[in-house]
């Protein structure tokens, strides 16, 4: 991997200015859970990850170990695997040891030295892989057109995306996702997706404020890039992390509680906040099974398997562009 091998989309830098000043400005504040993810974000997910409260990764990891052999084995030799949001290189280790001889490696990420640090030990231990860190929003379709054009003929493309980060999108916009990535996967392209399913306030409250605040210090730390990049005036202590559960949508909600009232300023702009004011920082979708493949079937993927925990309410979904007849296979079958 080199610094001249990685796509960059211009233009990243300003956009994370755009999106907190004009969602300041909302009746109900609010900034894109994108912009969690500087450096110490994505450390601090990291973290997240491997917490007891958080079941995600650990479910997802689990499904992995069972189901990815036997798919990789039967998948097409020479891949060229896209990761849509570059997050932890256990989960692609996984994927590109159980496929045959696999071709390529983009992932796409909107954090760069994040990105290269995670890809510089992929490249190390596949150096038969040619891997190509694409710094960009995953949601920008130019993005993907740029890469579906580098992608090599010699084999299959594959769309691996974990972690149920699709959650994150409006159920509008998750299916748009899905669309733009089956456009740049192709006819015969493919993707592998997490997706949680679960709906119990009880087991997703905790998972989203846990006991040790590594959460909590996730959220906050999106007021400390804000000073730091945007000349913002937030003082931490006095915002507080709140997690809530919202049945009607069935999402996970992140927001950020303001202790008291005061005015705070961002990028030479002044904007109040009463006591108890919040600014809204992520929305986490639980997606149930028939909903998310109505929206896959929709953006033009047909379901190939769905690898589902024993436990937890995550699933792993297999989609293709082909007829296939769905198989459900169960943790451990
Ligand atoms: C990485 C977006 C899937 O929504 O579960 C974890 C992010 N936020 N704890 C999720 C997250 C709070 C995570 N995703």
């Amino acid at each position: 991997m080199s610094q001249a091998a990685t796509l960059r989309r211009p233009g990243a830098e300003n956009s994370f200015a755009m999106e907190v000043s004009s969602g300041l400005g909302l009746e109900q504040k609010a900034i894109s859970s994108t912009w969690l993810y500087d450096q110490r974000g994505s450390e601090l997910f990291e973290e997240i990850t491997e917490l007891a409260e958080y079941y995600p990764t650990r479910s997802e990891l689990a499904l992995f170990r069972d189901h990815l052999p036997a798919f990789g084995a039967a998948f097409g030799r020479h891949a060229s695997v896209i990761e849509i949001g570059a997050g932890s290189s256990r989960k692609t280790r996984l994927l590109l040891q159980a496929l045959r001889s696999p071709y390529a490696y983009f992932p796409i990420d909107i954090s760069a030295d994040f990105l290269f640090e995670a890809v510089g030990r992929l490249q190390e231990e596949f150096p038969q892989v040619r891997c190509t860190p694409v710094v960009a929003d995953f949601t920008d379709a130019a993005a993907l057109a740029a890469v579906a054009r580098r992608l090599s003929t010699v084999g299959p493309a594959l769309g691996f995306f974990p972690g149920s980060t699709l959650g994150n999108f409006e159920p509008h916009a998750a299916q748009r996702l899905l669309g733009q990535l089956a456009h740049a996967l192709g006819d015969k392209g493919a993707l592998v997706i997490g997706i949680d399913s679960t709906a119990d306030p009880d087991v997703l409250l905790p998972a989203y404020d846990d006991a040790r605040g590594v959460t909590a210090a996730f959220n906050l730390n999106l007021l400390a890039r804000i000073n730091r990049e945007l000349g913002g005036t937030f003082r931490l202590d006095t915002f507080a992390h709140e997690a809530r559960f919202d049945a009607m949508h069935s999402r996970i909600e992140m927001h950020l509680v303001s202790r008291i009232a005061q005015r705070v300023l961002v990028l030479g702009k002044t904007y109040f906040f009463q006591a108890g004011e919040t600014i809204h920082t992520e929305n986490s979708h639980k997606f149930r099974r028939t909903h998310f493949l109505e929206m896959a079937r929709a953006a033009g993927w047909i379901s190939q398997e769905v690898w589902s925990h024993h436990t937890s309410g995550f699933e792993v979904h297999v989609l293709g562009r082909g007829a296939a007849i769905p198989k459900v296979l169960s943790q451990g079958d």
